[in-house]
């Protein structure tokens, strides 16, 4: 069993090797969560070095941590050279990915999907076999609109449970004004029928299925690479 400290600082390890990717002159989107900050600390040193790099943050949160490191952020008006961001589960043939934990799926898509290279980091405890294999612990996060989420719920229920996420006993908001329903759904045998079927429901605006978008991940030091 890893102690939290090892998987802190196997996360830095792959935060430090995705930072190593990053040029002079690059835009760079950030993702969110406590990989995905430790990418944007990372970066920081480097531009301590001399570095000159300018981002694109997907939650606010991440806009806070770029602002205390120096790291000018921009608005999503362009393409980005590089995007990286951490996840909640990796598989390794594909690198497939569930993402959305931490409540930031839709930014983080967004910014993944401008970039001409996304790479995901994370420590082992991330990486799967399959992506079923975390399914029984690990929902789908979806983000939906507040208004009518009850239908929408209702809708999801012909695909999985569907939780409410809440946060301090109140429903969890997003960035975006929407909240989240975690959709239980295991076994996860086919995600893109799964991920047709979400973005094809009203109410709905964004899942956490992240699938054929990564070309790249560093799981602490291992690197692993597919062809897209
Ligand atoms: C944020 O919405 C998530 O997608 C995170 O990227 C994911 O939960 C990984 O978080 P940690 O890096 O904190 O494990």
């Amino acid at each position: 069993m890893k102690s939290p400290e090892s998987n802190i600082e196997e996360k830095r390890q792959a935060a430090e090797a995705a930072a190593a990717l990053v040029e002079d002159g690059m835009t760079v989107g950030l993702g969110s969560g406590s990989t995905a900050e430790l990418f944007v600390r990372a970066l920081g040193q480097r531009m301590v070095a001399g570095l000159r790099v300018q981002g694109v943050a997907s939650s606010s949160r991440t806009a806070r941590v770029a602002a205390e490191v120096g790291l000018p952020l921009i608005e999503l008006d362009r393409r980005l050279d590089l995007a990286v961001d951490g996840a909640d589960a990796i598989e390794r043939g594909t690198l497939n990915a569930i993402k959305g934990l931490g409540g930031a799926l839709t930014r983080e898509k967004l910014v993944a999907l401008a970039a001409d290279r996304f790479v995901l980091i994370g420590d082992r405890s991330k990486l799967v076999e399959r992506l079923c294999d975390r399914q029984a612990e690990l929902p789908v996060p979806v983000e939906v609109l507040q208004f009518g989420w009850k239908i929408t719920a209702r809708r999801l229920e012909a695909l999985g449970r569907p939780v409410l996420r809440m946060q301090a006993n109140e429903p969890f908001i997003t960035d975006n004004g929407n909240v989240i329903l975690d959709l239980y759904a295991a076994p996860l045998d086919r995600p893109n029928d799964l991920a047709t079927t979400l973005h094809a429901l009203p109410g709905v605006i964004d899942h956490g299925l992240f699938l054929q978008m990564a070309q790249c991940a560093f799981i602490a030091t291992e690197r692993l690479t597919v062809a897209r």
